[in-house]
């Protein structure tokens, strides 16, 4: 298992690129399912779990090839219909199958995604959803068991706002029988990006950009190429990054309008942002101003960036309080911050962050993607040396984070390790 190696102290200075969106990415990659011939996906980060999907798909016959960040993607003759454990306890996107085999083929065999390091995250909306569309389904020996010849268009209401639920029950309506109206439909620009996708393969979806989506089903769809957004939470940690250690720092091909919150909150907190239509400069040369966030549904702040937000907070003037209203226990990430000095309290949903707490180098663990990105926010910061265990779960998400942010100055490694 890999680690990093941090020296803190370093201030980034410099430019750099940010890689297409993780989570676009994982819903695009299964909506190859729903039509035949050649997809191309321009954009595509290359990581962990890029490549867990790469693997799925081609383990039920799809011939996917990535070279530099073009993916090719071709589910012509598809083999199998069924998403195996061994790829779902990996990554829960792998449920992005069930939505578009079902659709096009009429049955499908999802293991049942288990618990998660922050908190229970059900898929009960995925399963309501393809049953309004008509879908039989049973659960059986851990496995989601779907089936239908042809699905119905419906009106489903999410309950919840989920990207999940929403991208899966998208997925499977464009291809259902008649119209279906879809409600409380999740407004991150991820959904959107796949409603994009979705109506440049023929689908016919009205409303987008809002939450409420009305589709007329098609009896096919052809295959595209598509670029795939940039990773707004990428963005968020190198801004993150650039700004808690005093840095100047340019961010390319990114999507201003995606980092809204995040950059409000950067400005209230004291950083000077330049935007540009695809670039954001940040400068900052001060402690942060305590500044309290709340992680909710786009547009508000991401709760995948909350993580690193409360690494910033640690080197701020006073106290900031960050909720989370998504994942109220995603706080994993404070205990391991406490190893390396971090004064943080934490209560039923939030963590009170005390800044100026004198942060020194340890060993700590990483527990969940974005808790391992707020470790290494905050070892760039500590005093002396940072041990960063088990990155595996950072390089899920984040595609060679050492070496863009060395490529910024930091004094980082990684080395390959038996330690677990
Ligand atoms: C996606 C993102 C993840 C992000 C999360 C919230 C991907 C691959 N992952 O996860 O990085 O943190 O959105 O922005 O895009 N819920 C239900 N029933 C369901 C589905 C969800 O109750 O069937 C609840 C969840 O428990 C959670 C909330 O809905 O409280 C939002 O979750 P959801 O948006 O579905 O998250 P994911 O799609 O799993």
């Amino acid at each position: 298992m890999d680690k990093f190696i941090v020296e803190g102290g370093v201030r980034l200075k410099g430019t750099v690129a940010i890689s297409g969106a993780k989570n676009a990415s994982l819903a695009l990659m299964p909506a190859c399912l729903l039509a035949p011939g050649t997809f191309t996906l321009n954009n595509t980060p290359n990581n962990r779990d890029l490549w867990t999907m790469s693997r799925l798909l081609g383990s039920m016959g799809v011939q996917t090839d990535l070279q530099g960040d073009v993916l090719t993607l071709d589910a012509s003759h598809l083999t199998s219909h069924e998403a195996p454990y061994d790829y779902v306890k990996q990554m829960r996107a792998s449920i992005y199958v069930l939505g578009p085999l079902i659709a096009r083929y009429g049955e499908a065999r999802v293991s049942l995604p288990g618990g998660c390091n922050f908190g229970p995250r059900p898929v009960d909306l995925h399963l309501k959803g393809l049953e309004k569309l008509g879908a039989q389904i049973e659960v059986e020996g851990g496995y989601i068991i779907a089936k239908c010849p042809r699905l119905q268009g419906a009106h489903f209401h999410f309950d919840v706002s989920s990207v999940g639920a929403s991208v899966n029950i998208l997925m499977a309506a464009v291809l259902a029988k008649g119209h279906t109206t879809l409600t409380n439909v999740a407004l991150e620009p991820e959904v959107m990006s796949v409603v994009h996708m979705l109506s440049l393969m023929g689908a016919r979806i009205e409303g987008t950009g809002t939450t409420t989506l009305e589709i007329d089903g098609v009896d096919e769809l052809h295959a595209v190429e598509f670029a795939t957004i940039p990773d707004r939470i990428e963005a968020a940690t190198f801004l993150i990054g650039a700004a808690m250690t005093k840095g100047d720092v340019t961010l390319t091909n990114v999507e201003p309008e995606h980092l809204t919150a995040v950059i409000q909150k950067m400005e209230k907190a004291g950083c000077e942002l330049e935007v540009g239509t695809s670039t954001i400069r940040v400068v900052m040369d001060d402690n942060p101003e305590p500044v309290d966030i709340t992680a909710r549904t786009y547009p508000g702040y991401p709760t995948d960036s909350q993580a690193q937000w409360a690494a910033f907070m640690l080197t701020s003037k006073g106290a900031s309080t960050i909720k989370d209203t998504i994942y109220p226990t995603r706080f994993g990430y404070v205990p391991e911050l406490q190893r390396l000095g971090a004064d943080i309290e934490t209560g039923d949903g939030y963590c009170i962050v005390k800044g100026g707490a004198h942060l020194s180098g340890a060993t700590v663990m990483s527990s969940d993607l974005r808790a391992s990105a707020s470790l290494v926010m905050a070892a760039l910061v500590a005093e002396g040396r940072t041990e960063i265990l088990r990155v595996y779960h950072l390089d899920r998400g984040y595609e060679a984070l050492e070496k863009k942010l060395g490529s910024l100055g930091a004094v980082i490694e990684r080395e390959t390790t038996e330690d677990f």
